[in-house]
């Protein structure tokens, strides 16, 4: 049985409501045993938590210690963050609110943030404040954060190499190539990779998924969004999780197990075990 984690998924948003129940038994049927739902604002990053309550799973000891989750739904976890499109809406009591938020035991991580300089719904310079504020927060509460960047590597690095050692993560749904993939690294962050690695035109991305180092290495959906090539058109699901797995698998030449192991035990390391 393969263990793979969806890192970032959106199930807690209405597109999944008539159907979430069959699509986390589609997700346990493809040997997800975690998925982390990610908040973009503060309606979202509650949606995330009350989701990871209402799924929270019983695991006994010896399953725990042996990794047996074959026959358990999903574990669902949450993160709490506001992105960079509705950066504006981000004020003192925004930041008071996500502050009481992150205590809560499922929310593993702040995010998702960062810089979006495709569609710029709010002007840069208020991105770069939302995004400074709560890279404070993540200190402050000594929580791993979730990048989300679109064409803005080169902002995002120089702030967060402003923070080296202080801030960790996951480069969220990476889109770099091989150099900016190091730099990354350099600052300790993980590389999240979701569907796009599966499409045709995508051998930056190809390259970086063959090249990261097996210890920095993350799987993703991004669903709703981004579905993988053998469904692209259609909704996308934390099942699906495994089609951009096995695609990785192949580039790198290793089994889909040992990629279910690597990112396992990443996900693991970055989010559950600091
Ligand atoms: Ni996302």
């Amino acid at each position: 049985m393969n263990m793979l984690i969806d890192s970032h998924a959106h199930i807690q948003l209405d597109r999944f409501d008539a159907d979430r129940e069959a699509v986390l038994e589609r997700a346990q049927e493809a040997g997800v045993h975690a998925i982390l739902v990610i908040g973009f604002d503060l309606e979202t990053s509650r949606r995330a938590i009350a989701l990871a309550e209402k799924h929270e799973r019983q695991i006994s000891a010896t399953n725990k210690k042996n990794k047996r989750w074959e026959n358990l739904p999903p574990q669902i976890y949450a993160t709490v963050g506001m992105h960079p499109h509705d950066a504006k809406d981000l004020d003192d009591e925004t930041i008071c609110i996500f502050r009481d938020l992150a205590a809560h035991p499922k929310v593993l991580a702040l995010g998702e943030m960062g810089l979006d300089y495709y569609r710029n719904l709010s002007p840069r310079p208020i991105q770069k404040e939302a995004f400074e504020r709560q890279l404070d927060l993540a200190e402050e509460l000594a929580l791993p954060i979730v990048i989300h960047n679109r064409e803005a590597y080169h902002d995002i690095l120089p702030i967060l190499r402003a923070r080296r050692g202080k801030v960790r993560g996951v480069m969220h749904c990476f889109s770099g190539d091989v150099e900016i993939m190091h730099q990354s690294l350099a600052l300790g962050f993980y590389i999240g990779i979701g569907g796009p690695v599966t499409y045709r035109k995508s051998a930056a991305l190809q390259e970086v998924a063959r090249k990261v180092p097996a210890d920095a290495l993350v799987v993703e959906t991004d669903c709703p969004w981004l579905t993988p090539q053998f469904q692209r058109g259609r909704r996308n699901e934390p099942a699906y999780v495994r089609a951009t797995a096995e695609k990785i698998a192949e580039l790198r030449g290793i089994s889909l197990e040992k990629i279910g192991e690597m990112t396992t035990r990443n996900f693991e390391e970055l989010f559950i075990t600091p």
